[in-house]
């Protein structure tokens, strides 16, 4: 079993934003963008600009994660910028997510939900049908850095169970403190895309780091 690496530019050297970019290009397999607003989550990161700049150079595809409210007013900008998986939080919006997951999809772009370590997992299960993915935050949304939280594996494994069990295609992507000192046991959990940010850019050696949470 492996995991696809999706190492997060929020940790990146943004003086040196292009090397970075570079290191993704030849060691990852897709870039983590993380969008904040300053009120869905209590930071603010980056925007459309950043985004158009990494996609002009990056090789590999966009995945693009918006923690920002109301976020079916930007989506169609988002999968303008090139973003090839774009995903929002169920509770950043009071509209159903259904017909937000169908306006990502009608852009050509794999639609994800995603939710924070409070919200139990099983209200992702009405829309794993229409997900391409899932993102369970393995850290509260808003920075980088922070400590793994441990149930997040029981999470992942129950969401897998029901993906397992109604002969969904969803993949699962965890999102927060992913090292690889975790890494193989949320592959074994049943996540096939892992987030990680400070692990790669902070690494002596991110290739090495990389290498050693695929699987
Ligand atoms: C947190 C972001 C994460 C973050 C991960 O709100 O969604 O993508 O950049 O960073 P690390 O891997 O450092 O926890
Ligand atoms: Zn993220």
């Amino acid at each position: 079993m492996s995991a696809l690496i999706a190492p997060s530019l929020l940790a990146a050297d943004f003086l040196h934003l292009e090397k970075d970019v570079r290191l993704v290009n030849e060691y990852a397999d897709l870039f983590h963008m993380d969008v904040m607003d300053g009120r869905f989550v209590p930071n603010i990161s980056f925007g459309f600009p950043v985004i158009d700049a990494v996609h002009s150079i990056a090789t590999k595809p966009l995945d693009v994660h918006l923690m920002i409210r109301h976020p079916q007013a930007y989506i169609e900008r988002f999968c303008k910028s090139g973003a090839y998986m774009l995903s929002f939080h169920l509770d950043a919006t009071r509209d159903d997510p259904e017909p937000i997951l169908g306006m990502i999809l009608e852009q050509g772009v794999k639609p994800g939900l995603a939710i924070n370590p409070n919200i139990p997992v099983e209200k992702l299960f009405p829309y794993l049908d229409i997900c391409d993915f899932v993102l369970i935050m393995s850290v509260y949304a808003g920075f980088g850095g922070q400590a793994f939280i441990e149930d997040t594996y029981g999470r992942v494994e129950r969401t897998r169970e029901e993906i397992v069990s109604r002969g969904l295609s969803t993949h699962i992507e965890v999102d927060g403190g992913v090292s690889p000192k975790n890494a193989s046991r949320l592959i074994s959990a049943g996540a096939d895309i892992l987030v990680a940010g400070s692990s790669v850019f902070r690494a002596e050696d991110p290739a090495a780091a990389i290498a050693a949470m695929r699987g």
